[in-house]
């Protein structure tokens, strides 16, 4: 079966727009706070699903090397220009889909803001179980259709949809907000073990933000965010799983495999990689490795 559609931000300026010149200021500590209460201490390396123009890459503090993957490649040379060509970061332009990846490769991954453009998300959530070890973290975020705002608007005829049923809700063109009963579902049909769940972003509300200065809004929110524990009505949630699966999958060597045949390894051409089965060729550019068509 074709994988869903992908929703592009190739050439996108939503780090400057959407954060940076946006009004986003309380969202962006929210999530921080979140993030940090989530994280391991350390660890060696970690899969960011999604990274955009890398604004939570810096926050992966204890994390030895850290791959930013993301299907716009405009996004990861965003992200370059913020946090330099070092080691410690190996930038992947692929999709979640099809992820170019040797199984049980990575001890952590998080996928911020990034679920919510997945129209099939449990194929998604599989494609992360398979790189990750098992006892692995995975920190995910998602956008929640069960939030105090859309049950209010729900309620007073507002709004068509229910925030109350399980099934995804596409409100524009690949943007989904889904119920946390049905993503915490399809994480555990995985064999994830959920560890802790945070409901984040209590005060996404213009005039709140307008009126209230933004350090008290982060300060309750900080407080409230541990609710998510049981129960979530906030627009964002962040829950913390591990990968609970008995034994180790196969590892068939190497880092990368090919997203198309799922060779590995691949063998190194410098200016791409060959998979010795299918033959197709991936390209290597300005340090970026690009897996979404292989060279022609
Ligand atoms: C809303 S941005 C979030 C970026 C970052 N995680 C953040 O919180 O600032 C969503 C990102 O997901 C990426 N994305 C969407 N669908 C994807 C897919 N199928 N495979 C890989 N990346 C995808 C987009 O290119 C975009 O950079």
């Amino acid at each position: 079966m074709p994988n869903p559609p992908v929703c592009s931000y190739e050439g996108s300026d939503y780090q400057s727009s959407f954060w940076d010149k946006g009004g986003r200021e309380y969202e962006d500590c929210v999530e921080a706070i979140a993030l940090k209460r989530m994280l391991p201490k350390s660890g060696h390396l970690l899969l960011e699903l999604g990274a955009g123009a890398g604004r939570n890459t810096p926050r992966y503090l204890g994390f030895e090397r850290i791959v930013l993957l993301d299907y716009s490649r405009t996004q990861l040379e965003q992200a370059q220009a913020r946090l330099g060509k070092a080691d410690k970061y190996i930038y992947v332009a692929a999709d979640v889909y099809r992820l170019p990846f040797i199984d049980g490769l990575f001890d952590a991954a998080t996928m911020i803001r990034t679920l919510h453009h997945m129209a099939d998300a449990p194929k998604a959530l599989g494609q992360v179980k398979n790189v990750l070890q098992p006892g692995g973290t995975f920190i995910l975020e998602f956008a929640n259709k069960l939030n105090l705002k859309s049950i209010l608007r729900y309620w007073l005829r507002g709004q068509t949809w229910s925030p109350f049923t399980l099934e995804p809700v596409e409100f524009a063109e690949l943007n989904f907000d889904f119920h946390p009963k049905a993503v915490f579902g399809w994480l555990k049909d995985l064999g994830f073990t959920i560890e802790k769940k945070l409901a984040v972003s209590h005060f996404r509300v213009g005039l709140f933000k307008k009126i209230i200065p933004t350090s008290i809004l982060v300060f309750f929110d900080s407080i409230f965010q541990w609710t998510g524990a049981w129960w979530q009505l906030t627009p964002s949630v962040f829950v913390r799983c591990r990968g609970g699966w008995p034994s180790a999958p196969t590892r068939t060597g190497g880092f990368f495999k090919c997203p198309e045949c799922g060779h590995a390894p691949l063998e190194d051409k410098m200016d791409y990689l060959e998979c010795s089965s299918c033959k197709r060729k991936w390209g290597v550019k300005d340090g970026i490795y690009d897996f979404r068509e292989p060279m022609r």
